[in-house]
């Protein structure tokens, strides 16, 4: 299978690197199972001083980065069969793994573009087919917000995650935030692991788990928990219509868990 694409179109290149060495995601990009390339606009300048930036029409603080090098890098991109181009900006719509998911079954390649210094010139805007914020505050670039797409949705490929088990459990794959976790010792510092888990009955480990995430979620989530609660109940509906058969959420790779998107 052709590895999915990621393009990062980034004045700091050298903050990806550990993406390539480290951990679950270095191991996706040394197996193939994604490629990352960086394209800095500096290169794609053509004044004798490299100048990405000037100054704001109408005055004002601050540089802005000019259009012509962030064009010029993102239109030296060979692209792939389905790409999909996301500008980092807190303007943005706030990212959520419905979107890494969408990106990771939608698309074989990403093309981010990640704002520098006080902003960037409005015409690079029309290069985005999505604008996206990791959250409401403002950082000096797009780059960690690109790493969380780059992350996010790299995981989600089939191949990189070992159990897809462990995707559909986790927080945010069906609305509910997940359930307590412990490994050994059984006590630490005064502190035990609850009996259940280590009852050996699975049945119960099972349903002791669910209860946790509904309660977690309920406490630090409500939007969330009011969210699922609406699903389970349309679910219910369908069910007893009999429009659905429960085992389809259960079976086959890891995309049947989202049965809705
Ligand atoms: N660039 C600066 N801050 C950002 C944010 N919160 N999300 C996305 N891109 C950004």
């Amino acid at each position: 299978m052709k590895s999915y694409r990621l393009d990062v179109v980034s004045l700091v290149p050298q903050v990806f690197a550990s993406l390539e060495e480290f951990g679950v995601i270095g191991r996706a990009l040394k197996a193939k199972i994604a490629e990352l390339h960086i394209h800095n606009p500096r290169d794609f300048t053509t004044d004798k001083y490299h100048k990405v930036d000037d100054m704001p029409y109408g005055g004002g603080a601050g540089m802005l980065l000019k259009p012509e090098p962030i064009f010029k890098a993102v239109e030296s991109i060979p692209l792939q069969k389905h790409p999909r181009v996301l500008l980092m900006t807190p303007q943005g719509k706030p990212l959520s793994q419905r979107d890494l998911f969408r990106w990771s079954v939608n698309h074989d390649q990403l093309i981010l573009i990640c704002g520098h210094y006080e902003g960037f010139d409005e015409r690079v805007r029309s290069l985005a087919d999505e604008e996206i914020s990791i959250g409401d505050y403002v950082l000096t670039g797009g780059e960690l917000p690109a790493m969380s797409v780059i992350t996010g949705v790299v995981r989600l490929l089939p191949g990189t995650v070992g159990k897809s088990l462990s995707l559909v459990e986790e927080s945010y794959a069906d609305d509910l935030l997940d359930h307590p976790h412990y490994t050994r010792p059984a006590e630490f510092r005064g502190m035990t692991v609850p009996n259940i888990l280590r009852s050996g009955d699975h049945g119960a480990v099972s349903k002791w788990r669910q209860k946790q995430r509904e309660i977690r979620t309920k406490q630090r989530r409500p939007d969330l928990y009011e969210a699922w609660l609406t699903k389970q109940s349309l679910l219910k509906l369908k069910m007893e219509s009999s429009e659905i058969n429960p085992r389809q959420f259960r079976i086959g790779n890891e995309y049947e868990i989202y049965p809705d998107w």
